[in-house]
């Protein structure tokens, strides 16, 4: 046991000065938010249900495209190559087979992308092309967060769906990381050894912070997406006629109350000539 802590602890020599320990720090409570948010509550009850994995995916999708195209442009920057690992990382193709095995080929004319997604990938484009030093702090947040917690929720969620295999569970599986917790550890001191100024140091602090907030957003939007869909097919289901709804990229159009207003134009319009003919 000891022995064991030992090693560990000369393998990582982690100092209260690296960036890996700063940045664990700084976003300990924003984790704790992320945890709680209703949908990865619902993966850690083993509640998850094909509805949210399939949206989650979708925004999974923008996000991973954002960041990846951004790492690749910058990939020969000196705050981006130590932590470029396209090989071992790179998710966007894992998403897409998923995508393809739960929308179909046409996967690409169905996903739904919430503003809040939109906002986040807006930023990664941003900072990509005016701070790409701040780019790990992204990088960090999702793939060392895949790479943790995310190893625990794939396996949750092949249950909860009653999935057979580990089809539309690619994104979770890392076939270039033989041991998550060695690659975390390499890529940890590869963070550290990340020159920074002092003023790019907190700049890359804040926007870890910022990473998990904007993943939060996106998880609170993808649930208030799925209640108002819920919410319609109940309230529909209890009168006569369901209420169908239409969605669209960013957002989603209810079409009854559209059509009750056509129908209350028409009626208006009959009554004021029926009124003229009988005049
Ligand atoms: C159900 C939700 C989640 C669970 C159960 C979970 C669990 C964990 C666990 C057990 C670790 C390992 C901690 C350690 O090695 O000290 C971890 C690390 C991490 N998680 Fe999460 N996590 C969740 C959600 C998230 C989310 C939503 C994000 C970000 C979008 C995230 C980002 C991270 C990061 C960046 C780390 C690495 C911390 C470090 O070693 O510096 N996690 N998580």
């Amino acid at each position: 046991m000891e022995t064991e802590k030992k090693t560990q602890t000369a393998a990582e020599q982690l100092t209260d000065r690296d960036l890996s320990e700063q940045i664990k720090k700084v976003t300990k409570d924003s984790h704790v938010r992320a945890e709680n948010t209703e949908l990865m509550l619902s993966f850690q009850r083993g509640q998850v249900t094909l509805a949210q994995y399939k949206l989650l995916l979708c925004s999974l999708y923008e996000i991973y495209q954002a960041l990846e195209e951004e790492l690749d442009r910058n990939s020969n920057h000196p705050g981006v190559a130590p932590i470029y690992f396209p090989a071992e990382l790179a998710r966007l193709e894992s998403i897409e087979k998923d995508l393809e095995y739960f929308y179909g080929q046409d996967w690409r004319e169905k996903i739904v992308v919430p503003t809040a997604t939109k906002r986040y990938c807006h930023r990664l484009r941003q900072i990509g092309k005016e701070n790409p030093e701040f780019l790990v702090a992204h990088a960090y947040t999702r793939y060392l967060g895949d790479l943790s917690g995310g190893q625990i929720l794939g396996r949750i969620a092949q249950k909860s769906m009653g999935l057979k295999s580990n089809e539309g569970l690619s994104f979770f599986a890392f076939p270039g990381v033989s041991s998550p917790n060695l690659f975390k550890q390499l890529y940890r001191s590869r963070m550290n050894s990340v020159e920074l100024t002092e003023e790019e140091r907190n700049g890359v602090l804040e926007e870890a912070v910022r990473a998990f907030e904007f993943n939060i957003q996106v998880f609170d939007d993808l649930q208030k997406l799925l209640s108002v869909t819920e919410n319609q097919l109940h309230n529909g289901s209890a009168h006569s006629k369901p209420v169908t709804t239409l969605q669209i990229p960013g957002t989603m159009i209810n079409t009854s109350p559209l059509l009750r207003m056509v129908l209350g134009l028409f009626v208006a319009l009959a009554t004021v000539s029926m009124g003229i003919y009988a005049f």
